[in-house]
This record gives C-alpha cells, sequence and structure tokens, in this order.
C-alpha cells in the first residue's frame, strides 16, 4: 500500500508542469556582476520562473553552474558573449544590470559614456531577438539609460511603452526601511511612495501619502537619506562598487511584481520609470510613480496625487533634472543608433 502510494506520487510528481501560461524565462544581462549574481540566486528561488538565461561578457557560465544546482525547477542556461540570441529568444522578462558602477566622488550620470553604448547594444539585442519582453533596465543613469533603450526600440519599430521599465524599486526598499528605523515600525509592512527618477534630486519621496510627518530638519535629513543613499554605499564600498544586495533584492521584487500580473493577480502596483503621460507637457518623457502592472506589463500609471508645498518643490526641483536627464540619452541613442 505505501509503496503503491509512493510510486503514484513520485508520477504524479513527475506529471506536474507548469501550464503554457505559466512558464516564464527571465533572462539576466550582466549576470556575472555584483547585482547579476545574487539577482540569479534568487530568480533561482522564484517558482514562478521556470528558465533562468545568464549572460555576460564574462562569467555567466559559472554563475549558470552554481546556481543550476540549487533545488528548485527552473533550468538555468549559462550564456557567453556570441550566444545573446540565445538567452534572449523567448524571454518574458529580461533584466539588464550589465556595466560599470559608480566610485566614491562620481554621480551616475559619470557613467553615462561607459553604459549609454552597453545599454544601447542590448537593448539592440533585446529588440531584435525577443521584442515582446518586459524590459527591466537597472544600469545607471536609469534617467538617461531607459530613454535610450526606448530609441532603440523606436528604431526597430518594435517599441511599447508597457513593456519597457527603469528599476526604481531600490528607492523605495530604502524609502521604507529608513522611516522604519526613525519609527520603530515594521519595515516589510512600510511602503512608502517615491516618484521621479532614480538620482538625486530626482528621488522623491512622498512621505505625506504614507500618513507620517516628519518636520524640519528631521524632515530634511530623511529626504537626503532617501535621495543619496547610493552615496552611502559607494562611500561603504570604497572603490569596491555600489549597491549589489539590496539592488538584486529589489530587482528580484520587481521581477516578480511582473510576473504574478501576467500570471493574472490583479492589483499589482510598484512604482517604476516608464514613457509616462504626467509631465510630457513639461517636456518630461519618462517618470516613475505608482504603476498598476497587467499582462501586458503597464496597466495604469497613477498620478502623483495629493502632495504638501515641501514634497511639490522637491518635484519641481526633480522635473528640471530629468528633463536634461532623458534628452541626454535620446540625443545619445539619436546620434549613435
Ligand atoms: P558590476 O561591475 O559588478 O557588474 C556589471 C556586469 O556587467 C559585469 O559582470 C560585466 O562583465 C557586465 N557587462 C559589462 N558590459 C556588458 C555587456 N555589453 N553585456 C553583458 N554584460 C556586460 O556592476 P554592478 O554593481 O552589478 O552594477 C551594474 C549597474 O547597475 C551599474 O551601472 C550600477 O550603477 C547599476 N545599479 C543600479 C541600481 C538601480 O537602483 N537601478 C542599483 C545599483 C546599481
Ligand atoms: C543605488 O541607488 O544604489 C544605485 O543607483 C547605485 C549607485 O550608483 O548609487
Amino acid at each position: 500500500m505505501f509503496a503503491a502510494r509512493q510510486v503514484i506520487s513520485t508520477v504524479q510528481r513527475r506529471a506536474f508542469s507548469v501550464s503554457a501560461r505559466d512558464a516564464s524565462k527571465v533572462a539576466v544581462l550582466g549576470a556575472g556582476g555584483g547585482i547579476g549574481q545574487p539577482l540569479s540566486l534568487l530568480l533561482k528561488l522564484n517558482p514562478r520562473v521556470t528558465e533562468l538565461a545568464l549572460y555576460d561578457v564574462r562569467g555567466a557560465p559559472g554563475v549558470a553552474a552554481d546556481c543550476s544546482h540549487v533545488n528548485t525547477k527552473s533550468v538555468v542556461k549559462g550564456y557567453e558573449q556570441a550566444d545573446v540570441a540565445a538567452a534572449l529568444k523567448g524571454s518574458e522578462i529580461v533584466l539588464i544590470p550589465a556595466g560599470v558602477p559608480r566610485k566614491p566622488g562620481m554621480t551616475r550620470d559619470d557613467l553615462f559614456n561607459t553604459n549609454a553604448s552597453i545599454v544601447r547594444d542590448l537593448a539592440k539585442a533585446a529588440a531584435e531577438h525577443c521584442p515582446k519582453a518586459h524590459i527591466l533596465i537597472i544600469s545607471n543613469p536609469v534617467n538617461s539609460t531607459v530613454p535610450i533603450a526606448a530609441e532603440v526600440f523606436k528604431a526597430a519599430g518594435v517599441y511599447d511603452p508597457k513593456r519597457m521599465f527603469g528599476v526604481t524599486t531600490l528607492d523605495v526598499v530604502r524609502a521604507s526601511r529608513f522611516i522604519s528605523q526613525l519609527k520603530s515600525t515594521d519595515p516589510a509592512s512600510e511602503n512608502i511612495v517615491v516618484v521621479g527618477g532614480h538620482s538625486g534630486a530626482t528621488i522623491v519621496p512622498l512621505l505625506s501619502q504614507s500618513g507620517y510627518n516628519l518636520e524640519g530638519e528631521q524632515l530634511d535629513a530623511y529626504v537626503k537619506r532617501v535621495q543619496f543613499g547610493g552615496d552611502e554605499v559607494v562611500q561603504a564600498k570604497g572603490g569596491a562598487g555600489s549597491a549589489t544586495l539590496s539592488m538584486a533584492m529589489a530587482g528580484a521584487r520587481f521581477a516578480e511584481s511582473l510576473l504574478k500580473a501576467a500570471q493574472g493577480e490583479k492589483g499589482v502596483i510598484e512604482p517604476t520609470f516608464v514613457d509616462s503621460p504626467l509631465y510630457k507637457d513639461q517636456g518630461v518623457d519618462f517618470f516613475a510613480s505608482q504603476v498598476e502592472l497587467g499582462p501586458e506589463g503597464v496597466e495604469k500609471i497613477h498620478p502623483v496625487g495629493q502632495i504638501t508645498d515641501y514634497e511639490q518643490k522637491l518635484l519641481d526641483a526633480c522635473l528640471k533634472d530629468l528633463k536634461g536627464n532623458i534628452e541626454k540619452g535620446v540625443k545619445f541613442a539619436k546620434e549613435n543608433p
């Protein structure tokens, strides 16, 4: 009796396979790097991911072999430079953390000269080999690299603004963690709204929308910490790079939200930097706000909503910087196709 039951359950387990709807191939471009490695591990632990394609100009096969021993169902494959097409074909989600990180004293914009062409070339490959994938850009400066990728997709005739995302989740993760430290709350249950972009003054935490009311120097210090949280890590790493572990967590969270929405879950909302109608009348074509996700990617872009005068001043400064960052990316893509 016991043996028979054991055979049946083994057969059932073997017979179990995810439906085609739930088969999700996820590619990581830059998988050998500081973010790419822990991000790949977190994606390997996600049961919604059925195939994991790890690509890098160096080191991806090793990361893939290592990840592939983790006893979850997904299949992991590593791809080297010549294999980008195979890595991308059939991908539903493509995460791009390829590129150089900051060193102390640098701004994210200082990475532009190196990372702009890396993102452009990877976006070209994605436009060719998986034009319908959700593209998640992590490489900095995000405020410019997302517009670059969008221009590449436009030039290839496959741009769908619902499927192009700048990953700004780390700003929300930080804003939530930092307020929990001030208020002694559970950080996991905080979800502070952060809008704008992903660098310095373009990062705008909207504390008032979570019912918090910090004042004076405490508010200034909180906002500054959220806006310059990345610098805290860059300083602490002393030249060895920027945030990798917290970023991997944030990237995996965003990918999980997209997969949930793709698999039919409703009400999945994440802040993300997208092609947005909110401030186009001020010449700002991309903006991060609360975005409801659905099977096709962006389902609804929520407006910023009610904010305080203090937050409005932050937003005004944000829009000014953001406009320049976006224009810089678009100009690069047009002049360097
Ligand atoms: P890293 O140097 O550790 O890793 C980058 C990886 O990209 C390397 O393995 C490198 O070989 C690879 N790479 C370079 N060119 C490539 C190409 N053409 N194709 C494929 N792979 C390529 O850097 P990191 O710490 O992982 O950071 C990566 C990027 O993410 C940086 O630009 C950093 O500023 C950015 N970042 C963004 C956020 C965010 O919130 N969006 C947070 C942290 C870091
Ligand atoms: C971050 O916010 O940690 C990243 O954008 C990396 C950086 O350069 O600060």
